[in-house]
């Protein structure tokens, strides 16, 4: 079967952040938007066919999860991560970034510690800060573009009384995939020093080849406090339906994000989330390994364009995501001069790594999920102003 990832799809109008909010973050329509994290491609049929089917129901009621969903994740865990989840573990929730928040809440007292590891995706810090805990920075370890869990400092993070550690897995922006040495010794500490683990692996579909990722659920023991929040809305590009689960084996811990959720009374969903979510994790293997297969191509290209011809620009090469990490440092430029380089120059609108925290600083971030065409005429823009010394 093959999948059409090149003909470009309008999303312009249609409500898109990446598109339409292009004004209000860079402060011009006239950039080609490589920045927030969902992707330009149409999602796979079996999804766009069981939205239909259902829209034929012209009744949009409160609605049920029902034991087909919960199966979906049973399967696709299996399936894809060999990770046996029982029933009785799953809660499902809105996006994965109010489980973030909830997670902080559930098991962090106001004051208590929470472990972060900069460069991250930013709610990781808001979910912290914005509830009033006390964030504990573990900055990863970058050398010559590998990026390391600083385990020795982690675990003295541990010993400053935190009670959660938010791990990012794979880890955005930087791409890792954290190997089964990393993630137990991930666990030792967690064990020793009686931290829960926030495992947000949301991106644990995207994996390219060279890599395997391990949900970290997958190598847990009893007793171990692992809460993981899982989706399809990357994998299959339906953020914008925001529904994700829960994966939490721990009855106490399940109890206390339950509750966590319940001040909030957020239990509900809409049933077109539901029916899409199931569609895509009993149907869309296929498409979803095409998709990766577009997308090494995709990185594999961008990674061979700057070696050649941009050399000052070099790409961290991701094990998985389509977010790309880009270290510019060696531009030369601050960062407000990096931001507006690309976007008035070049008229690319990026990620400023910035915004990940600690780390982040001389780095950009690249959304490569978009047909190839955008991402090449990107690349060319960006060529021929730092050819042309245009920055200085
Ligand atoms: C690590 C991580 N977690 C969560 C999210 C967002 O999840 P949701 O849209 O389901 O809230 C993202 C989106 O970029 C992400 O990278």
């Amino acid at each position: 079967m093959s999948f059409d990832f090149d003909t470009p799809i309008s999303r312009e109008n249609t409500g898109a952040v990446k598109f339409d909010g292009r004004k209000q973050y860079f402060g011009t329509e006239d950039v080609t938007p490589l920045w927030v994290a969902d992707m330009d491609f149409a999602v796979p049929e079996c999804v766009t066919r069981a939205l239909q089917e259902r829209i034929n129901h012209p009744v949009f009621g409160y609605t049920l999860y029902p034991e087909s969903l919960y199966q979906s994740i049973i399967d696709w865990f299996e399936r894809r991560h060999h990770w046996k989840i029982e029933r009785d573990w799953i809660l499902m929730a809105p996006g994965v970034v109010p489980s973030l928040f909830a997670a902080v809440k559930a098991f962090a007292n106001e004051g208590e510690g929470v472990i972060v590891q900069p460069p991250v995706y930013f709610p990781f810090f808001s979910a912290v800060t914005t509830n009033h805990r006390k964030l504990i920075l573990n900055p990863l370890r970058e050398t010559h573009g590998h990026y390391e869990i600083d385990f020795a400092h982690l675990e003295s993070c541990a010993q400053q009384g935190a009670k959660l550690l938010m791990l990012c897995t794979p880890h955005n922006p930087v791409g890792r995939v954290w190997n089964e040495k990393e993630l137990q010794e991930v666990l030792r500490i967690a064990r020793q020093y009686d931290l829960t683990i926030l495992s947000d692996d949301i991106h644990a579909d995207l994996i390219y080849s060279e890599a395997t990722h391990i949900m970290l659920g997958r190598l847990a023991q009893p007793g171990d406090k692992i809460v993981t929040t899982i989706a399809p809305n990357k994998t299959f590009n339906i953020p914008g339906l925001g529904l994700s689960a829960l994966v939490i084996p721990n009855v106490e811990q399940r109890k206390a994000m339950k509750a966590a959720f319940e001040t909030l009374h957020v239990g509900n969903t809409n049933p077109l989330s539901i029916v899409a979510f199931e569609a895509a994790y009993r149907d869309g293997d296929v498409w979803l390994d095409a998709l990766m297969k577009y997308l090494e191509s995709t990185r594999d290209l961008v990674a061979d364009f700057l070696q050649k011809n941009i050399p000052q620009i070099k790409m961290i090469k991701p094990e998985a995501t389509y977010l790309l990490w880009l270290d510019c440092r060696e531009l030369g430029m601050t960062d407000p001069q990096l931001r507006d380089f690309f976007i008035r120059k070049c008229k690319v609108g990026m990620n400023p790594g910035t915004v990940f925290g600690e780390g982040g600083s001389g780095f950009m971030r690249m959304n490569i999920g978009t047909a190839r065409a955008a991402i090449v005429e990107s690349l060319e823009r960006i060529c021929e102003n730092i050819n042309h010394n245009n920055f200085k």
